[in-house]
């Protein structure tokens, strides 16, 4: 199901628009998720290791253009400012069920657009005829991501303990939480 263009101010007096992701901005998606991985301990991957070609994320793009699936970039002046790729499964028995990942550039952060980005993509999945949950994750002490996704209605689901290894000696737990919104 597809979504409509949105024109946004953010607290900061930003005007941005947010939008579907199209083939075209694979290189700035890249670009972005570079520098998500570079500025945010909350991540699964290094910078480094986030290598695809332009062609790989356009192909990841046209993923998302699916009746159950959805990827929102906001932009300044086409400066890619934050993504949220909603993916749904493809396989049959799981069509009602989409993961949801969410970023945003550093200095774009605290600008309440973390909010308004939920607030779009819930109001796509209730409209959408396939989606019934929502499920995402995040490691156990990124609180703002846990304050935000519990103020959208979000539950914990389970812990994975010792999930992500931040170090040596330096593990997280894995929150697993969901949102039913049928
Ligand atoms: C997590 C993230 C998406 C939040 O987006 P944001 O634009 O910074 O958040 P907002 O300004 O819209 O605030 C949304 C809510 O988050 C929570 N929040 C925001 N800043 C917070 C802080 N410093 N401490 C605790 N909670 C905070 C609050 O619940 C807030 O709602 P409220 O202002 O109505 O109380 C963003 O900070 C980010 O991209 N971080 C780095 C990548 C990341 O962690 N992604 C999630 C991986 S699971």
């Amino acid at each position: 199901m597809r979504f409509a263009p949105q024109h946004i101010t953010l607290k900061n007096g930003k005007n941005i628009v947010i939008r579907e992701a199209v083939c075209e901005d694979a290189q700035a998606l890249i670009d972005a998720a570079k520098s998500y991985l570079r500025t945010s301990d909350y991540m699964c991957s290094y910078e480094n290791e986030f290598n695809p070609t332009p062609e790989e994320e356009a192909d990841w793009i046209k993923s998302h253009q699916k009746e159950n699936s959805l990827l929102l970039v906001a932009v300044d002046n086409e400066k890619i400012l934050a993504t949220f790729n909603a993916t749904g499964y493809q396989n049959r028995k799981m069509k009602h069920v989409a993961v949801l990942g969410i970023s945003i550039l550093e200095d774009w952060r605290g600008n309440g657009l973390g909010n308004i980005l939920f607030e779009s993509m819930i109001s796509w999945a209730k409209k959408n005829p396939e989606l019934e949950i929502l499920v995402l994750e995040t490691f156990s002490d990124n609180l703002t991501a846990i304050n935000l996704y519990k103020k959208w209605g979000f539950t914990v689901d389970g812990v994975r303990k010792n999930y992500f290894r931040n170090g040596n000696e330096n593990y997280s737990d894995n929150i697993l939480m969901s949102l039913n919104v049928k």
